[in-house]
Parts: C-alpha cells; structure tokens; sequence
C-alpha cells in the first residue's frame, strides 16, 4: 500500500468515533479522507468546526454545515492528522500551516483523535522541521531567539497563514523535553503559535499500516 493509501485507511477508522453533535476537523491530505469520510455520515452530524480555510472549502463541497468556535462552545470530538507523534502522543504538527487554529480547535475539545500513516510514529520529536507562527515584523527577531534554542530556522518564503501570519520551519532539534520547549517557543514576543503539541497532546493515535489501523493510547 502507498503511503495515501495508508492515511486513507487511518481516515476510515476516526469515523468510528463520530457520534454525532458538531464535530472538529483539522487539516491536510489525512484530513481530506476523513472529510470525504464523514460526508457520507453528515445526516448524524450537525456538523462541523473547521481548523483552516481548505478544509472549509472541502466540507462545504460536501454539503457539511460548518460552524464558528464561538457558536458552539466545547466539542466532543477533534480529528486530524500530525506531521509526527511520539509514544506519548505528543506531536509536530503544522506542516499545512494551520497550527494555530488547529490547537484551539484542539484545545476545546474532549478527545483528540489523530490519524496518520505509520511512518509519522517516532521515538523523539524534531526530525520533521518544526513549524513556528510568527507575527511577521517578529520574523528575524523570533528567528534570532530559535537559534538560541538550538535549532536553524527557515522562512517558508512565499507562503501566509489564515491568519495574515508567516511560518518558521525550525530544522535541526532533538526535541528531549516537548511540553518544555513548547512553552519556551510560545514565549518568545511574536510568536503566535508553536507547532508543538504536547501540553495538549492527543488521546487516540490511529495509525494506517500493512496490517490494518492500529490504534495507540498513550
Ligand atoms: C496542517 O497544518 C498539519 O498540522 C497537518 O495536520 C499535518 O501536516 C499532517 O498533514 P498530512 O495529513 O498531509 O500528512
């Protein structure tokens, strides 16, 4: 099986958990099985809370109804993908630079349901270049204090977040201590989001694999 087919399958299995209400969808190519997915249960939903402007449009297309965060309070249910994740379910995500909105649908909800393909389950965070929101006057400044930390920034040239920001992809860490470094990054002045998620990490890891989804609980 390719690698799309495996985050095809992990997709399939997060429809299990969708028991109706408003559900939280995250972002990226996982992300876009899952939609096509729950399209076809969209008569037991009421509908949707969307982390990026691309996955509103795909649910839209779908005939999904899709609701601001603050119409509907606490979510139930938050499913989406990760660029890695550790054995503790801590993750890097952000390589669709949604970070931001994805960890507040995160954080308002009950259970984080994360999907991927097997490959995206490692022993330590950080090979995957991590994402940083920046303000962009804060740009070479936050860039100047991630070196500090240890780690080469590179300016993702050319592209902008929902949210008028840029994206720092920081390469070079070997991230010992997650939910630390998380809040060191969330600290530096101009940083809107860091692409850790360890504070909030999620509760159920389905991965796709040649055997069929595995899922893992930390
Ligand atoms: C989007 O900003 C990311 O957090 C994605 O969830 C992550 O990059 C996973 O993407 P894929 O499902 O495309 O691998």
């Amino acid at each position: 099986m390719d690698q799309d087919a495996l985050k095809k399958q992990a997709a399939e299995a997060a429809l299990g958990y969708v028991e109706g209400g408003v559900v939280g969808v995250g972002t990226g190519s996982t992300v876009n099985h899952f939609i096509d997915y729950l399209a076809t249960v969209k008569g037991r939903i009421e509908g949707a809370v969307s982390s990026s402007e691309v996955s509103t449009q795909r649910m839209k297309a779908h005939g999904i109804q899709v609701f601001d965060l603050n119409a509907v309070g606490d979510l139930a249910l938050y499913v989406d993908g990760a660029d890695e994740s550790n054995h503790q379910l801590q993750l890097i995500k952000g390589g669709g630079g949604a970070l931001t909105r994805e960890k507040i649908v995160a954080a308002a909800s009950a259970k984080f349901v994360c999907i991927a393909d097997e490959s995206k389950l490692v022993s330590m965070l950080g090979a995957f270049p991590l994402p940083v929101e920046v303000i962009p006057m804060a740009r070479s400044y936050v860039a100047r204090e991630l070196v500090k930390l240890g780690g080469t920034p590179v300016w993702r040239e050319g592209f902008m977040t929902d949210n008028g920001n840029l994206i720092l992809d920081v390469q070079g860490l070997q991230i010992m201590e997650p939910a630390k470094l998380e809040q060191q990054i969330n600290n530096l002045a101009g940083v809107v989001t860091v692409g850790i998620f360890a504070l909030r990490p999620a509760d159920v890891l389905i991965l796709g694999s040649e055997t069929g989804a595995k899922t893992v609980t930390a």
